[in-house]
């Protein structure tokens, strides 16, 4: 494999970036690549020392725009007041800590434990309408029919979201995705522009009009005090909303649609995980581990390092291939093989590591392993059709994922 013609966004390396991945590893494990100007971190000791060296590897780039936006695009996000404060995933300064526990408060264990019985009636819910929909029309898209809804719906519920139609806030999501994730043309950046400028005006209004929303996410940031006991200011509460409201649907409906897609295509699994106690959660590891949804994450050197044997200079950006870091046969043997009975099943870096891993973790798993359980048992005959098999895939810079899952069932 020759790592001079690597394209992170080509359809070659979208549709099967395993021996890509598998060469940057073995050759190159810390990588520059010429076109985006990234350092490509692959082996997995190598991700998690980063990870877990906030100091020396900062957050700051997290969020920039992978391609740069052109001046009609940045106008349209001017016009609505759009900037991304450092808020969660981007933030490496004193007010991270109390913002997270902002967030960590509204997803916890015993929150998400709480929250069992909603999700599996909205799986319910979903599921049956699938259900109809391939008795009515003799096949029906799992992915925007349910994968997609499902962790919106949730999110709405846990965060006391409300007057807004779930179908925007999926639009608005993916398309803040493909915005700072793609590598939209430009005539698309304008298009994706005014999606996110409605995004944001919207989330303006709702952290404005807390005080109709107690117990919301958005009334816990207009109570949040920083360090020096000031009040967030509204740009800093607006970031924190856009990225939770991001990370908290399209994510998991990533995840969700590649866990029903790689659970229909193994050969003698279907419906199995509907029944087997265990098998659905240690499924959707399997996937987390070997095809994550967020396959690779960000940071900038804080000063000159050596990774990897390699020497960095201050302000280098890293690309950490979180997807590559699961499949490194020094943790993961066998790494091509989905093993549910795997041993160290927990150990891949899917959910980032340290001061910033993610806190939505756990709402995650949850929701995939609901909505595995819950297809499986409604739907035990459901195969994919010709479409499913072949489906397009999401491929931004940091997200993968099949943009169908059509089902056809006997
Ligand atoms: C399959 C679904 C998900 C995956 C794979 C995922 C993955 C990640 C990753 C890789 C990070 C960066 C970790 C790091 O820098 O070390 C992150 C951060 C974050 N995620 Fe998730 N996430 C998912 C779902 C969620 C959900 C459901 C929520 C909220 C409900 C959420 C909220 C966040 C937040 C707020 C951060 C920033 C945390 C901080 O900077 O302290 N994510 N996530």
């Amino acid at each position: 494999m020759a790592l001079g013609r690597l394209d992170l966004f080509s359809g070659r390396f979208v549709y099967d970036p395993y021996p890509w991945l598998d060469a940057l590893r073995s050759d190159s494990p810390v990588h520059h690549d010429p076109r985006t100007g990234f350092w490509l971190v692959s082996r997995h000791q190598d991700v998690r020392s980063v990870l877990l060296d906030p100091d020396s590897f900062r957050p700051d780039n997290a969020q920039n725009a992978a391609t740069p936006l052109s001046v009609a695009a940045l106008r349209v996000l001017a016009r609505a007041g759009f900037r991304l404060a450092p808020a969660l995933a981007n933030n490496g300064t004193a007010s991270h800590p109390g913002l997270r526990r902002e967030v960590t408060r509204f997803f916890n264990a015993a929150r998400v434990t709480a929250a069992v019985p909603m999700i599996e009636r909205i799986a319910g819910e979903l599921v049956q309408a699938a259900e109809e929909r391939v008795v009515a029309d003799g096949t029906c898209d799992l992915f925007s029919t349910f994968a997609q809804v499902l962790p919106c719906r949730v999110l709405m519920e846990l965060l006391g979201i409300r007057g807004v139609e779930v179908s925007s806030l999926i639009r608005w999501s993916d398309a803040s995705l493909e915005l700072f994730w793609g590598a939209p043309t430009p005539q698309r950046q304008l298009e994706l522009a005014e999606q996110v400028a409605d995004f944001h005006r919207w989330l303006t209004e709702a952290v404005r009009d807390t005080a109709a929303r107690p117990g919301s996410f958005t009334a816990a940031l207009a109570r949040h005090r920083l360090p020096d006991g000031s009040p967030l200011d509204p740009a800093a509460a607006v970031a924190a909303c856009f990225f939770v409201f991001v990370a908290g649907q399209s994510t998991t409906g990533q995840l969700i649609a590649t866990v029903l897609r790689t659970a229909l295509t193994e050969p003698g699994l279907w419906p199995l995980p509907g029944h087997e106690p265990g098998l659905a959660e240690a499924w959707v590891e399997e996937v987390l581990r070997r095809e994550p949804p967020v396959t690779t994450w960000r940071r900038v050197t804080a000063r000159a390092v050596e990774l990897g044997g390699s020497h960095l200079p201050a302000g280098a950006p890293l690309l950490l291939m979180l997807m590559g870091s699961g499949s490194d046969p020094e943790v993961f043997p066998h790494p091509e093989r989905m093993c549910p009975r795997r041993e160290n099943i927990r150990h891949h870096l899917a959910f980032g590591a340290g001061r910033h891993r993610c806190p939505g973790a756990s709402l995650a798993r949850t929701e995939a392993a609901i909505a595995l359980r819950t297809a499986a048992r409604r739907l035990p005959r459901a195969r994919l059709t010709p479409q499913g098999t072949k489906a397009p895939m999401l491929g931004l810079l940091s997200f993968r994922a099949p943009l169908n899952v059509v089902i056809e069932s006997s």
